[in-house]
């Protein structure tokens, strides 16, 4: 097939791409290049720089190649910033997200995958999460997310559009070529590995006392090359599954300072820890059931275990100490 990849250039969305061309298909990757790395781009993508908000040029995409099918990870990402500055997070992730969609209804496209995130539930209410539990988010990241899993449905329903979203867990891990790089950084784990290797060996702990058993934010980590399958298998089954929102996590928790131990673990290296005040929009507990993930679309995790993720993160991040270059 055919498939544009907006967001190709980020973390996940290289990974989806990488694993798109592993199984036959074309990849043209629009990316604005504000977050993605040109170095993240697999060499038989085509990339287009250029930004979900320019409707003249998502016009121009679409008019030069017939898409079967895109998938939407162009976002913003990072939770706390979408605390103290909500503006980017609506105007990229949703009008940015219905310009994506107009295009691909004025050009007869009609199937997408959209980057759903565990963050459209909030604080949950039960753990493991299903589909089923209410959507409350408690950051505007994850409610930029889930209006545009509503407006989804509303395109279904009124144009015919098919439509999945999968909402990620804690994407982590690595390829054996695609790493994760976010500038500034955030996420816990490359934190961690960043700390390791450049002997700072000091790790900031955003909130210590949470209601979890030992105080710290728990997670739930997923191998990066097991979200891209789920897309690939979501593919397949577009038309079947058109309206779903599958979670994508393995249904394990680990607690911050539980990924840490790992991380020294698979380093050989101890690292200190800093205790310091919580992240704003940061729920305590955020673990999966992935079962509807298993049952409908046959998705199996093949990396569960949270050292073989961190190790692979680990491999990627030893062999690109500074990141992407470009
Ligand atoms: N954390 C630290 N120290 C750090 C970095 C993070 O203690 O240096 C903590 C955070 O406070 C949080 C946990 O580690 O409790 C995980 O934080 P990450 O930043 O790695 O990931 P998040 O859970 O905040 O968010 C990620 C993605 C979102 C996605 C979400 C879904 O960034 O896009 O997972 O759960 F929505």
């Amino acid at each position: 097939m055919n498939i544009l990849v907006t967001g190709g250039a980020g973390y996940v969305g290289s990974v989806v791409a990488e694993e798109l061309i592993a199984q036959g298909h074309d990849v043209t990757i629009m990316d604005n290049l504000q977050q993605g790395h040109r170095d993240a781009v697999h060499t038989a993508a085509k990339l287009l720089t250029a930004d979900i908000g320019q409707k003249e040029a998502l016009d121009e995409v679409f008019s030069k190649t017939r898409f079967d099918a895109v998938m939407h990870m162009a976002a913003e990402t990072v939770i706390e910033y979408s605390i103290t500055d909500p503006v980017k997070y609506f105007h990229n992730n949703i009008i940015g997200g219905i310009n994506l969609l107009d295009s691909m209804l004025k050009h007869d496209v009609y199937n997408l995958i959209f980057s759903s995130s565990a963050a459209v539930y909030g604080e949950p209410e039960s753990t493991p999460i299903e589909e089923g539990h209410p959507l409350r988010p408690v950051n505007a990241y994850g409610e930029s997310k889930l209006i545009f899993e509503r407006i989804l449905a509303w395109y279904g329903r009124a144009y015919n559009l098919n439509h999945i979203s999968f909402r990620y867990f804690n994407a982590a891990g690595s390829s054996q070529h695609l790493g994760e790089d976010h500038r500034p950084e955030t996420h816990l784990i490359p934190n961690v590995l960043g700390a390791v290797l450049n002997n700072e060996n000091y790790v900031n702990v955003f909130g210590t006392d949470y209601p979890t058993r030992d105080g710290t934010c728990v997670r739930d980590y997923v191998h990066v090359t097991d979200i891209a399958r789920a897309h690939l298998l979501g593919l397949e089954k577009l038309e079947e599954y058109s309206g779903r929102a599958y979670n994508l996590g393995n249904g394990e928790g680990y607690s911050v300072l539980e990924v840490i131990a790992a991380a020294e673990k698979v380093t050989g290296t101890k690292i200190q820890t800093v205790a310091c005040p919580r992240r704003q929009g940061d729920p305590a507990t955020l673990v999966a059931s992935a079962e509807l993930a298993r049952r409908e679309l046959s998705w199996q995790v093949k990396y569960p275990d949270i050292n073989t993720i961190i190790n692979s993160a680990w491999q990627w991040r030893r062999e690109h100490p500074h990141g992407y270059a470009v």
